[in-house]
């Protein structure tokens, strides 16, 4: 298995930034911009209805990003697919058959940390990192031999966790000294920093880049998440059984009202229950406090360098106050 800063090292990340795989909103050409901006772009592999249409995605991000390397003579980050490892969803097979064929470099699973899945993605080399939102789920990942452990705290978008960042990402380290992402309403560049200096090696975005021109996501989402401060969103299990973080807004419109919020829905992963609750039921994390534009990736990527960067330094600054 190779080390943490082995893999780190193999990312060729500009910034320390994963654009998160989501539901509907993240397609192809978000994730070609994010690797040919530096970052790591992901995408959910059901978000093409049909395993043949999700062969194709991939085909066209490994054509466009090498010819984007023999372009520029260097080596870009890879990109990454998620695969829902869940007994509802009837493509996790055929979909992990495409993955191994076309050599996908990165998996992210979530829900399930199988072995087998993992064994299947390092036979080629590949590396897999598994979402937990707790310590019991990520022993069991670690366990199954994921190459990184993504931390989803509280606030995040989509089916977000409880905890707070800060004890998590510490007991997680005192645990294990692989690559740890956090994940979690992380939206500007003095995020990044602050992960960073809570001990993440890696910071996994998902809402900030809902907000971009090369999301999928409808206009009406877009400018309610400009609009959004952390009030409007609400953690509750009422729309896909697993607790999530839900637009109050969207969900008042769709006649979810307050009231049934702590009812439990049944959870469903094959594709098409899942795009009928996520297509006008819109998630995102608390992050939309600081989110008010909708640029194209690469401005929004340049836009969290100067500020991680601006935020690294104030931090040197305050060496000359507290040292
Ligand atoms: C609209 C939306 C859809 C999502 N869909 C998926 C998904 O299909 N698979 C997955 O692993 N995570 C999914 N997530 C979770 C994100 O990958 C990530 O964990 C989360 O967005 C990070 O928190 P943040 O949104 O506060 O940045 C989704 C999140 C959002 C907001």
């Amino acid at each position: 298995m190779k080390s943490r800063q082995e893999i780190l090292a193999s990312l060729n990340l500009d910034i320390p930034v994963v654009a998160s795989p989501m539901f509907i909103v993240s397609r192809q050409q978000l994730v070609i911009e994010c690797c040919k901006n530096g970052i790591l772009g992901t995408f959910p592999a059901l978000n093409n209805r049909t395993t043949e249409g999700f062969e194709e995605w991939v085909i066209e991000i490994k054509k466009t990003l090498a010819e984007e390397e023999a372009r520029l003579g260097k080596k870009l980050p890879p990109y990454g697919v998620n695969l829902i490892v869940h007994k509802t969803n009837p493509r996790v097979m055929p979909d992990l058959e495409v993955i191994v064929r076309q050599q996908v470099p990165l998996v992210i699973t979530s829900l399930g940390a199988v072995k087998d899945v993992v064994d299947a993605v390092h036979s080629y080399g590949g590396l897999v990192f598994h979402d937990v939102t707790n310590t019991y789920h990520a022993q069991k990942a670690i366990d199954a031999g994921c190459d990184g452990l993504i931390l989803i705290t509280a606030g995040a978008g989509g089916h977000a966790g409880t905890l707070n960042p800060m004890p998590f990402v510490t007991e997680i380290r005192k645990m294990w000294d692989g690559v740890i992402l956090l994940g979690g309403a992380i939206s500007t560049g003095n995020d990044i920093a602050a992960c960073l200096q809570m001990g993440a090696d890696l910071c996994y975005m998902g809402t900030r880049f809902i907000n971009t021109q090369e999301a999928m996501a409808d206009e009406g989402y877009k400018k309610m998440i400009i609009d959004s401060g952390t009030r409007e969103i609400i953690y509750t299990a009422s729309v896909s059984g697993i607790p999530a973080n839900w637009m109050v807004g969207s969900l008042e419109a769709a006649g979810i009202t307050k009231d049934m919020w702590d009812q439990k829905a049944k959870a469903d992963f094959g594709a098409e229950h899942e795009a009928k609750a996520w297509k006008n039921l819109w998630s995102a994390g608390q992050g939309v406090a600081t989110i008010h534009d909708n640029p194209p990736a690469a401005e929004l990527i340049a836009t969290l360098k100067k500020g991680m960067l601006t935020a690294m330094q104030e931090q040197k600054d305050r060496l000359a106050v507290y040292a």
